[in-house]
Protein backbone atom coordinates (compact mmCIF):
# COMPACT_ATOMS: atom_id res chain seq x y z
CA UNK A 1 0.00 0.00 0.00
CA UNK A 2 0.66 3.19 -0.16
CA UNK A 3 0.88 5.50 2.79
CA UNK A 4 -2.76 6.18 3.08
CA UNK A 5 -3.32 2.46 3.34
CA UNK A 6 -0.62 1.51 5.70
CA UNK A 7 -1.73 4.38 8.65
CA UNK A 8 -5.71 3.23 8.32
CA UNK A 9 -4.26 -0.40 8.71
CA UNK A 10 -2.10 0.79 11.64
CA UNK A 11 -5.01 3.12 12.93
CA UNK A 12 -7.28 0.68 12.95
CA UNK A 13 -4.70 -2.03 14.75
CA UNK A 14 -4.13 0.44 17.48
CA UNK A 15 -8.30 0.31 18.94
CA UNK A 16 -8.13 -3.33 19.31
CA UNK A 17 -4.98 -3.84 20.95
CA UNK A 18 -5.28 -5.42 24.78
CA UNK A 19 -3.94 -3.30 27.75
CA UNK A 20 -0.73 -5.02 27.96
CA UNK A 21 0.08 -5.01 24.31
CA UNK A 22 -0.67 -1.44 24.29
CA UNK A 23 2.15 -0.84 26.85
CA UNK A 24 4.70 -2.63 25.65
CA UNK A 25 3.88 -1.10 22.25
CA UNK A 26 4.08 2.36 23.70
CA UNK A 27 7.44 1.78 25.23
CA UNK A 28 8.75 0.30 22.18
CA UNK A 29 7.50 2.77 20.18
CA UNK A 30 8.49 5.75 22.09
CA UNK A 31 4.60 6.95 22.37
CA UNK A 32 4.14 7.08 18.27
CA UNK A 33 0.93 5.62 17.06
CA UNK A 34 0.77 2.75 14.45
CA UNK A 35 -0.31 4.39 11.90
CA UNK A 36 2.59 7.07 12.07
CA UNK A 37 5.25 3.96 12.42
CA UNK A 38 3.12 1.81 9.42
CA UNK A 39 5.16 3.60 6.45
CA UNK A 40 8.89 3.58 8.02
CA UNK A 41 9.85 0.36 6.00
CA UNK A 42 8.85 2.88 2.83
CA UNK A 43 10.55 5.56 4.24
CA UNK A 44 14.11 3.48 4.24
CA UNK A 45 13.95 2.69 0.54
CA UNK A 46 15.60 6.02 0.25
CA UNK A 47 18.86 4.86 1.75
CA UNK A 48 20.66 1.66 -0.14
CA UNK A 49 21.86 0.42 3.03
CA UNK A 50 18.80 -1.18 3.30
CA UNK A 51 18.17 -2.73 -0.03
CA UNK A 52 18.21 -5.91 0.82
CA UNK A 53 14.95 -5.64 2.74
CA UNK A 54 12.96 -4.22 -0.62
CA UNK A 55 11.97 -8.16 -1.58
CA UNK A 56 10.84 -8.70 1.88
CA UNK A 57 7.42 -6.23 1.15
CA UNK A 58 5.86 -8.79 -1.50
CA UNK A 59 5.71 -12.83 -2.77
CA UNK A 60 5.28 -13.87 -6.34
CA UNK A 61 4.64 -17.47 -7.15
CA UNK A 62 2.33 -19.07 -9.79
CA UNK A 63 -1.74 -18.07 -9.74
CA UNK A 64 -3.50 -20.96 -8.54
CA UNK A 65 -0.90 -22.64 -6.48
CA UNK A 66 -0.56 -22.58 -2.52
CA UNK A 67 2.09 -20.52 -1.01
CA UNK A 68 3.35 -23.36 1.05
CA UNK A 69 3.68 -25.27 -2.41
CA UNK A 70 6.08 -22.54 -3.84
CA UNK A 71 9.17 -22.14 -4.67
CA UNK A 72 11.07 -20.01 -2.54
CA UNK A 73 12.61 -17.06 -3.19
CA UNK A 74 16.30 -16.96 -2.16
CA UNK A 75 15.79 -12.81 -1.19
CA UNK A 76 13.32 -14.01 1.04
CA UNK A 77 9.72 -12.47 0.71
CA UNK A 78 7.05 -11.07 2.73
CA UNK A 79 6.45 -14.68 4.90
CA UNK A 80 9.86 -15.05 5.67
CA UNK A 81 9.63 -11.54 6.64
CA UNK A 82 6.89 -11.75 9.19
CA UNK A 83 8.17 -14.60 10.23
CA UNK A 84 12.09 -13.52 10.72
CA UNK A 85 10.29 -10.15 12.84
CA UNK A 86 8.65 -12.25 15.03
CA UNK A 87 11.48 -14.05 16.07
CA UNK A 88 13.57 -11.01 16.25
CA UNK A 89 10.65 -9.15 18.87
CA UNK A 90 10.20 -12.68 21.00
CA UNK A 91 13.71 -12.92 21.67
CA UNK A 92 14.88 -10.52 24.94
CA UNK A 93 18.08 -10.77 24.23
CA UNK A 94 18.03 -8.99 21.14
CA UNK A 95 18.78 -5.90 21.71
CA UNK A 96 15.99 -2.62 21.68
CA UNK A 97 16.94 -1.14 18.91
CA UNK A 98 17.15 -4.10 16.66
CA UNK A 99 13.74 -4.96 18.15
CA UNK A 100 12.32 -1.95 17.89
CA UNK A 101 13.02 -2.20 13.90
CA UNK A 102 11.91 -5.47 13.14
CA UNK A 103 8.66 -4.37 14.81
CA UNK A 104 8.35 -1.06 12.61
CA UNK A 105 8.70 -3.78 9.87
CA UNK A 106 6.17 -6.30 10.64
CA UNK A 107 3.84 -3.54 11.08
CA UNK A 108 4.25 -2.67 7.42
CA UNK A 109 4.88 -6.04 6.22
CA UNK A 110 0.92 -7.11 7.64
CA UNK A 111 -0.19 -4.28 6.10
CA UNK A 112 0.99 -5.30 2.67
CA UNK A 113 0.51 -8.82 3.11
CA UNK A 114 -3.36 -7.72 2.28
CA UNK A 115 -2.85 -5.72 -1.06
CA UNK A 116 -3.41 -8.26 -3.52
CA UNK A 117 -0.95 -6.90 -5.59
CA UNK A 118 1.78 -7.92 -3.23
CA UNK A 119 0.43 -11.62 -3.21
CA UNK A 120 1.10 -11.67 -6.92
CA UNK A 121 3.10 -13.35 -9.73
CA UNK A 122 6.63 -12.56 -11.15
CA UNK A 123 5.71 -12.08 -14.69
CA UNK A 124 4.45 -8.54 -14.61
CA UNK A 125 6.02 -7.45 -10.90
CA UNK A 126 2.97 -7.56 -9.39
CA UNK A 127 1.31 -5.85 -12.00
CA UNK A 128 4.19 -3.07 -12.22
CA UNK A 129 4.34 -3.95 -16.07
CA UNK A 130 0.87 -3.37 -16.66
CA UNK A 131 0.20 0.28 -17.76
CA UNK A 132 -3.26 1.50 -17.30
CA UNK A 133 -4.87 4.77 -17.76
CA UNK A 134 -6.33 6.16 -13.97
CA UNK A 135 -8.51 9.18 -14.93
CA UNK A 136 -6.79 9.88 -17.67
CA UNK A 137 -2.81 9.60 -16.52
CA UNK A 138 -0.81 6.88 -16.93
CA UNK A 139 -0.33 4.40 -14.23
CA UNK A 140 -0.21 0.63 -13.39
CA UNK A 141 -1.85 -2.29 -12.03
CA UNK A 142 0.19 -2.37 -8.46
CA UNK A 143 -0.08 1.35 -8.26
CA UNK A 144 -4.13 1.63 -8.82
CA UNK A 145 -4.14 -0.85 -5.83
CA UNK A 146 -1.13 0.60 -3.77
CA UNK A 147 -2.81 4.42 -3.98
CA UNK A 148 -5.01 5.34 -6.65
CA UNK A 149 -8.14 3.53 -5.82
CA UNK A 150 -8.24 4.43 -1.76
CA UNK A 151 -7.24 8.18 -2.88
CA UNK A 152 -10.33 8.15 -5.39
CA UNK A 153 -12.71 7.85 -2.13
CA UNK A 154 -11.13 11.63 -1.05
CA UNK A 155 -10.68 10.37 2.71
CA UNK A 156 -8.19 10.46 5.27
CA UNK A 157 -6.94 7.72 7.02
CA UNK A 158 -8.44 8.28 10.21
CA UNK A 159 -12.05 8.72 8.46
CA UNK A 160 -11.39 5.55 6.55
CA UNK A 161 -10.41 3.45 10.23
CA UNK A 162 -13.37 5.15 11.57
CA UNK A 163 -15.58 4.07 9.08
CA UNK A 164 -14.38 0.19 8.92
CA UNK A 165 -12.87 -0.01 12.51
CA UNK A 166 -16.22 -0.34 14.01
CA UNK A 167 -17.04 -4.35 14.24
CA UNK A 168 -18.48 -6.39 16.52
CA UNK A 169 -16.45 -8.96 18.74
CA UNK A 170 -17.87 -12.11 16.51
CA UNK A 171 -16.93 -10.58 13.57
CA UNK A 172 -13.79 -9.73 14.62
CA UNK A 173 -12.45 -13.06 15.51
CA UNK A 174 -14.03 -14.33 12.42
CA UNK A 175 -11.56 -11.88 10.76
CA UNK A 176 -8.73 -12.97 13.32
CA UNK A 177 -9.27 -16.49 12.00
CA UNK A 178 -6.23 -18.40 10.65
CA UNK A 179 -2.37 -17.64 10.20
CA UNK A 180 -0.18 -15.52 7.50
CA UNK A 181 0.02 -18.59 5.13
CA UNK A 182 -4.09 -18.56 4.62
CA UNK A 183 -4.05 -14.83 4.71
CA UNK A 184 -1.51 -14.45 1.82
CA UNK A 185 -3.06 -16.82 -0.33
CA UNK A 186 -6.23 -15.23 0.41
CA UNK A 187 -4.64 -12.26 -1.03
CA UNK A 188 -3.11 -14.19 -4.08
CA UNK A 189 -6.74 -15.53 -4.96
CA UNK A 190 -7.84 -11.97 -4.74
CA UNK A 191 -4.64 -10.91 -7.35
CA UNK A 192 -6.09 -13.58 -9.83
CA UNK A 193 -9.58 -11.76 -10.12
CA UNK A 194 -8.00 -8.70 -10.60
CA UNK A 195 -5.88 -10.07 -14.22
CA UNK A 196 -8.58 -11.50 -14.89
CA UNK A 197 -10.58 -7.98 -15.18
CA UNK A 198 -8.21 -5.58 -16.23
CA UNK A 199 -5.74 -5.83 -19.63
CA UNK A 200 -2.83 -3.51 -20.99
CA UNK A 201 -4.31 0.29 -22.18
CA UNK A 202 -7.32 0.27 -20.30
CA UNK A 203 -8.95 3.65 -19.09
CA UNK A 204 -9.98 3.13 -15.59
CA UNK A 205 -11.65 5.00 -13.96
CA UNK A 206 -15.08 5.96 -10.55
CA UNK A 207 -16.85 2.46 -12.60
CA UNK A 208 -13.35 0.32 -11.53
CA UNK A 209 -13.36 2.68 -7.99
CA UNK A 210 -17.44 1.44 -7.23
CA UNK A 211 -17.15 -2.11 -9.02
CA UNK A 212 -13.83 -2.93 -6.31
CA UNK A 213 -14.92 -0.14 -3.19
CA UNK A 214 -16.33 -3.20 -1.10
CA UNK A 215 -13.26 -5.59 -1.60
CA UNK A 216 -10.62 -3.03 -1.19
CA UNK A 217 -12.28 -1.70 2.47
CA UNK A 218 -12.51 -5.45 3.24
CA UNK A 219 -8.76 -5.84 2.74
CA UNK A 220 -7.62 -2.58 4.63
CA UNK A 221 -10.33 -3.86 8.04
CA UNK A 222 -8.60 -7.35 7.48
CA UNK A 223 -5.12 -5.96 7.95
CA UNK A 224 -5.56 -3.58 10.07
CA UNK A 225 -7.49 -6.77 12.47
CA UNK A 226 -5.16 -9.04 11.85
CA UNK A 227 -2.55 -6.87 12.93
CA UNK A 228 -3.63 -6.40 16.65
CA UNK A 229 -3.89 -10.41 16.18
CA UNK A 230 -0.56 -10.59 15.12
CA UNK A 231 0.84 -7.69 17.73
CA UNK A 232 -1.25 -9.40 20.85
CA UNK A 233 -0.21 -12.34 20.47
CA UNK A 234 3.50 -11.02 20.58
CA UNK A 235 3.22 -8.94 23.48
CA UNK A 236 0.35 -10.09 25.76
N1 LIG B 1 8.42 -6.33 -7.55
C1 LIG B 1 8.29 -7.54 -8.10
N2 LIG B 1 7.11 -8.11 -7.72
C2 LIG B 1 6.50 -7.23 -6.90
C3 LIG B 1 5.29 -7.24 -6.18
N3 LIG B 1 4.45 -8.28 -6.24
N4 LIG B 1 5.01 -6.17 -5.44
C4 LIG B 1 5.86 -5.12 -5.39
N5 LIG B 1 7.02 -5.04 -6.04
C5 LIG B 1 7.35 -6.10 -6.79
ZN1 LIG C 1 5.62 -2.04 1.50
ZN1 LIG D 1 3.03 -1.89 -3.61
Amino acid sequence: WGKTGHRVTGEIAQSHLTGKTKRALTDLLDGHSLAFVSTFADDIKADRAYNKFSPWHYVNYPLGINYIDSEKSEEGDIITAIEECRAIIKNKANSREDRVFYLKMLIHFIGDLHQPMHASRAEDKGGNDIQVQWFGQGTNLHSIWDKNLIESYGMTFTELADELGNVSKKERKKIQEGTIYDWVDESHDICAELYDSVKVGDKLGYQYSYKYNDLLFQQLQKGGLRLAKVLNDLFD
